[in-house]
């Protein structure tokens, strides 16, 4: 196979093959969990409830119509209510089905949600610079720790851009969403990657569209730096890996 029939093997269907694969879940091995266990010990942070009315008046229409990769901030934070829903828009649990799987507010393969979304944040009212994940189930922060230097790395995680340059550190926050893939390949073996790929570009959407809900802008980022933002998310690159980032900030005028 050339390298393009390689890669472009991944995009397709495998499903005759797979129909024949006694997947870890048919052998009756034990189900990985559904989202990533936490110290409780740990800081947490309490997110508002999310309401509409930190949407305003924003039309479903316009959102879609007016939606565009934005990489020019303005000097405003976000709050801590648009933070909280950037996130439930993104990866927030909204039901359970009925066996025990999360329910959230983008589809997904299966319901596998193989996505932690863990945050960069620099500018968000109330919130010290850091690094957190998003507990889902909780609605909440988990802080993990602060980091020197925090709008230079995020530079350096986001390489050289090929449109607006070194603009990832202006942003407000940068989601990076990691992958745990096993929660997927559990139910679904060699079908599971492209799945999680195609999930991966509905929480993204999400995110676009929440942004432009109130007043902000998003822009997709899947030109980082692997090594460095697994590293600093202290991810173990194998088990659990960043597989898209996403920046947010408010509109500039
Ligand atoms: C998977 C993916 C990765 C992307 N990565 C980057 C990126 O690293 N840097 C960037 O500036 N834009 C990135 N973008 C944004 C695209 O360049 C943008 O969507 C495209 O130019 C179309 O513009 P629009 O989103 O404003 O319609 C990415 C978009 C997608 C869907």
């Amino acid at each position: 196979m050339t390298r393009y029939e390689q890669q472009r093997a991944f995009l397709k269907s495998n499903f005759h093959e797979f129909k024949h694969i006694k997947t870890d879940k048919i052998k009756g091995l034990p189900q990985p969990p559904v989202v990533k266990p936490f110290d409780p010990e740990s800081r947490l942070i309490d997110l508002p409830k999310v309401s509409r009315e930190v949407v305003g008046h924003a039309d479903i229409y316009d959102c879609i119509d007016q939606r565009r990769s934005t990489r020019f901030y303005s000097a405003e934070a976000l709050s801590l209510d648009e933070l909280s829903y950037l996130l439930w828009a993104t990866q927030g649990i909204t039901g359970m089905s009925k066996n025990g799987l999360t329910l959230r507010t983008v589809p997904c393969s299966g319901a596998t949600h193989t996505f932690e979304t863990y945050l960069l944040i620099m500018r968000v009212e109330g919130v010290d610079q850091g690094i957190y994940r998003y507990l889902p189930a909780e609605h909440k922060l988990l802080f993990m720790f602060e980091l020197d230097q925090l709008e230079q790395k995020v530079d350096a995680i986001t390489l050289d851009q090929p449109f607006v340059p070194n603009f990832a550190k202006k942003a407000s926050v940068m989601f990076a969403w990691s992958t745990t893939p096993y929660r997927s390949e559990w139910k679904y073996d060699i079908s599971a990657h492209k799945k999680i790929l195609i999930d991966a570009g509905h929480v993204c959407q999400n995110l676009y569209l929440a942004s432009e809900s109130i007043g902000a802008g998003a822009c997709a980022v899947g030109i980082y730096d692997q090594k460095l933002i697994d590293e600093i998310l202290e991810l173990d690159g194998e088990e659990e890996f960043v597989i898209y980032m996403g920046a947010v900030g408010k509109k500039r005028e």
